[in-house]
């Protein structure tokens, strides 16, 4: 059965995801964002399995270091200049289509969901893909400064679901930073 592709981002309202690096709203945390990011992505669905998060170099190295690799979480970090993954990952591709044939074949028996974590590059590839996609989003409902942006999603190409199991529906806020969870998925052609 073709493989779901999940993506998951938190964005401002201008589309912004970075900033010189890090977290537009950086040095803020907002933990039960961070929380539900963990769930979502460490949480395999099926027992004795685990999933796969891919990124690529600069995410990678926003995340701290002692928060490196992403626990419970095979940790597939893309790169064309890179020869050997970066220090604490467990792999390396040189595109985002070696990533997937890495997790199909090498990978088969212990991967489970697939989820890209960024940065702007590799959501634009993954949600130009073919196939199940799933976009979690978590709209931030306030401006930062941004140098880093999440491509449109478009109403073409992906619906808004009503709701999804583990997904809050209703308006969080953490340290005066209000913010909504949102799932969309890919409308099959
Ligand atoms: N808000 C969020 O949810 C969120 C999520 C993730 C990241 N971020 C933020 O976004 C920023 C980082 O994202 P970014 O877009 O600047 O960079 P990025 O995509 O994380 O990293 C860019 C680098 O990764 C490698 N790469 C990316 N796509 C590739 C591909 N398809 N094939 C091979 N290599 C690939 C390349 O490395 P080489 O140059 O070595 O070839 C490229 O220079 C940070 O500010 C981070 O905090 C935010």
């Amino acid at each position: 059965m073709p493989r779901v592709l999940n993506a998951i981002v938190a964005v401002c309202p201008d589309r912004g995801i970075g900033n010189k690096g890090n977290l537009p709203w950086h040095p803020i945390r907002l933990s039960k964002e961070f929380a539900h990011f963990r769930k979502m992505t460490a949480t395999p669905s099926v027992k004795g399995k685990q999933n796969v998060v891919i990124m690529g170099k600069k995410t990678w190295y926003s995340i701290p270091e002692k928060n490196r690799p992403l626990s419970n979480r095979i940790n597939i970090v893309l790169s064309r200049e890179c020869k050997v993954p970066p220090a604490g990952a467990h792999y390396l591709a040189s595109d985002f289509s070696s990533a997937l044939r890495l997790i199909d074949t090498e990978l088969a028996d212990q991967a489970d969901q697939v989820w890209v974590i960024g940065g702007s590059s590799l959501y634009k590839e993954m949600m130009g893909s073919t196939g199940m996609r799933r976009l979690f989003v978590t709209q931030i409902l306030k401006q930062f400064e941004c140098d880093t942006f999440l491509p449109e999603i478009s109403l073409d190409k992906y619906r808004l679901l009503p709701e999804f199991p583990d997904v809050p529906q209703e308006l969080q806020e953490e340290n005066g930073i209000q913010y909504r969870f949102k799932v969309y998925e890919s409308i099959q052609e």
